[in-house]
């Protein structure tokens, strides 16, 4: 049996699509009461809303966010505030993976990969922290890469060093969570089969996973099950990268 999510609100980060869409279905299916979808995707969050509803008998809210504006940030965690009162988890799944040489990445588009991969994620997760300290509990989550071990596969520079930075921050936010009960973890996936994925080129033979494979131990790190896991990033790669 799997630990229940029942009375617990999650707030899903590129929770229309791929990974943090199939991530809201487990941890619905599991008993969650209430999943935010926050995306720069609207309809599609709305979309993909409708059907985690559907299917769980969750609820399931939509939201409009655009993680690399620290405006959009505040609004999205306020309306969480007043949705669901107290904030559970927070799954950090919304990222951009682009492709450049290292020769044609500027300073603009660095600064767009990280402030979206990296900054994103810590404005979303400072939020959540402040709202999970006074209650003494919360589980984040953050979605790092196999790039960050191995110097990406099909990705860039910017976003290998964008995931290198959300394993380390995760140790950050783990050592100032230890005391407060708050759980800090991330996972480093593999490829996996996604609409992200599905606009890069991998070479022949590649192993590639489905969104549940990484939606399953991203569900472990949101519970109970994995109390006494704390800073640490799973990497969910079928045996593409072993350490
Ligand atoms: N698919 C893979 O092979 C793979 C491998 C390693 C890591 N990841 C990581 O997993 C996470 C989820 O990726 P996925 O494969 O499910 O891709 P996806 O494209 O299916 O989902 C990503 C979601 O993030 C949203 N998003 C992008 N920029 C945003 C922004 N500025 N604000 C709010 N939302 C934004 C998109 O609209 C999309 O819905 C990403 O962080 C990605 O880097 C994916």
């Amino acid at each position: 049996m799997f630990p229940s999510f029942e009375g617990q609100c999650a707030v899903i980060t590129g929770g229309a699509s791929g990974i943090g869409k199939e991530t809201a279905l487990v941890l619905a299916e599991r008993g969650a009461s209430v999943l935010v979808l926050a995306d720069r995707q609207q309809e599609a969050a709305e979309q993909a809303a409708a059907e985690i509803e559907q299917a769980t008998g969750r609820r399931c809210l939509p939201a409009r966010l655009d993680v690399a504006d620290p405006a959009s940030v505040e609004a999205l965690f306020q309306f969480v505030t007043a949705e669901c009162g107290d904030l559970h988890i927070l799954v950090n799944g919304a990222g951009v993976c682009p492709y450049l040489p290292i020769e044609e990445v500027d300073a603009e588009r660095w600064d767009r990969t990280v402030d979206i991969n990296l900054r994103g994620s810590f404005l979303c997760a400072r939020e959540a922290f402040k709202r999970m300290k006074p209650r003494r509990f919360g589980k984040i989550v953050n979605i790092a890469s196999v790039a960050a071990r191995i110097g990406g596969l099909a990705s860039g520079v910017d976003y290998v060093a964008s995931k290198g930075g959300v394993v380390s921050m995760t140790y950050s936010f783990a050592k100032a969570g230890t005391p407060f009960g708050i759980n800090v973890n991330g996972v480093a996936p593999g490829v996996i089969a996604t609409p992200l994925s599905a606009a890069q080129e991998y070479p022949p033979g590649t192993i590639i996973g489905q969104a549940r494979d990484v939606a399953n131990v991203i569900a472990f790190l949101a519970s109970e099950d994995a109390r006494h896991v704390q800073g640490c990033t799973i990497d969910v790669t079928g045996g593409l990268y072993m350490h």
